[in-house]
């Protein structure tokens, strides 16, 4: 199975992660650095505000009963959606995508139940990202740090999910980077916010240097 890479000008940049490993402080803190760098970049995540989006909503805050299968249907209809709305038509005019969460959520958080061949099938008409970064978090650190921020518990967000989750994301990306020759760089994401954001634009910045 091949994965088109990304041919247009803009780059494309993933930040994946468990739940609570802060994907969304991360991604904003590499969109800010880019802009003072003079490269115009656009912050976006998965799942969206778009229709499917929506009742992925729904779903993970257990207003909606889905089965498995729909869940990660919707998951993959969602990313089509928003490659199509929002991310290509930004990189072909060259800005830079940084995007929280991609197909190897997908992989992994369904994966699990699902099987990866059933899922990375679903996903391989989305393009390669020209760098994901795994934020490394103990799940027990990224637990503590969901109790503190939210009233409602989500699907997904124990210690033993999380933990399963992290070690099947570590070997989707070890596989996608010996398969598909996806530039992966993983990252502590204990330390604080601004050391971890200076040790994830070490991987970001060689993208700009052609
Ligand atoms: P968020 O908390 O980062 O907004 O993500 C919502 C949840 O959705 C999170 O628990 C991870 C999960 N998820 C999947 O299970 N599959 C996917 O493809 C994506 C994008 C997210």
């Amino acid at each position: 199975m091949a994965f088109p890479h990304n041919t247009h000008p803009g780059r494309f940049i993933v930040v994946e992660g468990i739940d609570g490993s802060g994907l969304t402080t991360q991604s904003t803190g590499i969109v800010r650095e880019l802009r003072a760098a003079g490269t115009a970049a656009f912050q976006t995540k998965e799942p969206t505000d778009g229709p499917a989006g929506g009742v992925l909503r729904l779903a993970l805050t257990k207003r909606l009963g889905l089965t498995a299968e729909t869940f990660a249907l919707l998951f993959a209809a969602d990313r089509m959606d928003h490659l199509n709305a929002d991310v290509i038509p930004r990189l072909k005019m060259g800005t830079t995508v940084v995007c929280d969460r991609y197909i190897f959520s997908n992989i992994a958080y369904q994966g699990v139940e699902l099987g990866q061949d059933w899922i990375q099938a679903l996903n391989e008409k989305s393009i390669l990202p020209d760098l994901t970064i795994f934020l490394d978090v103990p799940p027990e650190t990224c637990m503590k740090r969901i109790y503190a921020r939210q009233a409602r518990i989500e699907h997904f967000e124990d210690v033993d999910t999380l933990s399963s989750i992290r070690t099947t994301f570590l070997s989707v990306l070890r596989r996608f980077r010996q398969e598909h020759d996806a530039p992966i760089a993983v990252v502590d994401g204990s330390n604080p916010i601004e050391m971890v954001t200076r040790d994830i634009m070490r991987h970001v910045m060689p993208l700009f240097r052609t």
